[in-house]
């Protein structure tokens, strides 16, 4: 498979086209950004980082039967994936207060909440990503009301595929963010990253960050935790790999 023509450049990420017409190949940049691109700095080993947490993300959630985008890692920083028309939505689910639905609602970080609570959000850059509902997706038509719930339903059952896969490596799951596309064969998948970056991990033990609010408030190097999040998926790969 042949890298090609460049098509989109992310935040985080470049996509190229490749000689497969319905295959694109992703490569993971080591920018970090915040606050919509307000703050922005180069961190050595960010993307091969995020690629290598991302794809065994991915994988384990392929044996559960969630379905994405991703095909397979091709390098440290590189994924082939299948091309996906993507839905203009960011998909928040949350299961522990904190960011802004503390900030808009007035809750304490780190309160448990009675069951998972999923939001949208725009995908525009311009206006800030600005929080959604049901109506303002069929009306603006970035979603038809079946498609709306098969993202609901699939953004569930992922968030009970993560809890658990995160507890296991002691890791508290509070809250995360998703992109769904659509396939050539018309089937929604969930697309981008899933990697600190866009989730709020809490270690168990004490509540130490290992994810990218760090970052953003300024609390450290995000390297280490990053690194930390891999070692112990890593090590849980290793561990049920052997048990099989
Ligand atoms: P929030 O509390 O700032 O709304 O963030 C909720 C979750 O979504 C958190 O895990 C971080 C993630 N997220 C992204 O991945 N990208 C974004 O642009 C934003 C705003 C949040």
């Amino acid at each position: 498979m042949n890298k090609k023509e460049l098509i989109y450049e992310g935040k985080a990420k470049w996509l190229f086209e490749t000689d497969e017409p319905n295959i694109l190949w992703v490569t993971y940049k080591n920018q970090a950004t915040a606050g919509n691109g307000v703050k922005k700095e180069e961190i050595l080993g960010k993307g091969k980082l995020n690629n290598q947490i991302t794809s065994l993300i991915f994988d384990h959630l392929e044996q559960k039967g969630i379905k994405s985008h991703f095909i397979k890692s091709l390098s440290d920083t590189e994924q082939l994936i299948q091309k996906a028309d993507m839905f203009a939505l960011e998909v928040v689910v949350r299961n522990v207060a904190a960011g802004s639905f503390s900030k808009r609602l007035g809750v304490n970080e780190g309160t448990e909440l009675d069951f998972p609570v999923l939001e949208f959000y725009l995908k525009e850059d311009e206006l800030n990503d600005p929080i959604i509902n049901e109506d303002h997706i069929k009306v603006l038509q970035l979603a038809a009301e079946e498609e709306i719930e098969q993202i609901q339903q699939q953004a569930l059952k992922i968030n009970q595929a993560l809890i658990e896969l995160f507890k296991r490596i002691n890791i508290r799951l509070v809250d995360f963010k998703l992109e769904f596309g659509k396939t050539a064969d018309n089937k929604i998948v969930l697309a981008d990253e899933i990697s600190p970056d866009t989730c709020r991990l809490w270690d168990l033990n004490n509540n130490d960050r290992l994810d990218k609010d760090v970052f953003r408030k300024d609390l450290g190097d995000i390297i280490p935790l990053y690194q930390e999040v891999l070692d112990r998926l890593m090590q849980l790969e290793k561990e049920t790999m052997h048990n099989v």
